[in-house]
């Protein structure tokens, strides 16, 4: 019984939500370098489940760092609070019994702890997309590396910022070994999907 406002305990329960989806909600927490696939795997597994008649929701730089962290840049101090923040947003969507896929870098096992912290150990799935760097530095999708290599953009992870590899991680994706379509698969069956 909430003491003080006893309204809240006429809320709708996160069961109430999943039961009318038909869906557990879970939080997919992918970890990896930029250029690394996290965004092309999200979007690609948000297209399977969708086909199943499964709602998902994405979250990634493009709709977090313009929006709601918004002016947030990469020292260390500013990257705690983007990764609070995006845990606590996705914590909401978990609770709505969605499944939640947060793609962010997140580079130390302290930042992923907190993460998980907020949004409870139980449904924090962590997802390690573990191609190394020599192939997202190849890849260089946005001349991010190029840029960092030359001194002109600082504290970037990989080159001037460190990356700490997840210890337990669920899953382990390679996208440079595993293609596109087989690292879906992978998440799927570990979600226990057809
Ligand atoms: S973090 O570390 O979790 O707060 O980073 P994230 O919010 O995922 O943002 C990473 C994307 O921002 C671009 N970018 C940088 N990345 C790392 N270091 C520095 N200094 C930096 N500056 C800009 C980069 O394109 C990342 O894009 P992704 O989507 O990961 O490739």
């Amino acid at each position: 019984m909430n003491e003080i406002y006893p309204i809240f305990d006429q809320m709708l329960s996160r069961s109430d939500k999943e039961e009318l989806l038909g869906q557990k909600g879970v939080m997919l927490w992918f970890t990896g370098l930029s250029g690394s696939g996290k965004s092309t795997v999200a979007i690609a597994l948000e297209r399977e489940l969708q086909k199943r008649g499964l709602l998902c929701r994405i979250l990634d730089g493009d709709n977090i760092r313009s929006g709601i962290n918004k002016g947030l840049g990469f020292t260390d101090e500013d990257r705690r609070e983007n990764i609070r923040r995006i845990a606590e947003v996705a914590k909401l969507f978990v609770d709505t019994g969605i499944i939640t896929i947060a793609a962010f870098i997140s580079p130390s096992n302290e930042l992923r702890r907190m993460a998980s912290d907020i949004i409870g150990a139980e449904d924090f799935k962590e997802v390690y997309i573990s191609t190394p760097l020599e192939v997202c530095e190849a890849r260089d999708v946005k001349g991010l590396y190029a840029k960092a290599r030359r001194g002109e953009i600082k504290n970037f992870t990989g080159i001037s910022a460190p990356f700490e590899a997840p210890e337990h991680p669920a899953l382990s994706i390679d996208t440079s070994k595993v293609s596109l379509e087989d690292s879906v698969k992978q998440i799927l069956t570990f979600l226990g999907i057809e």
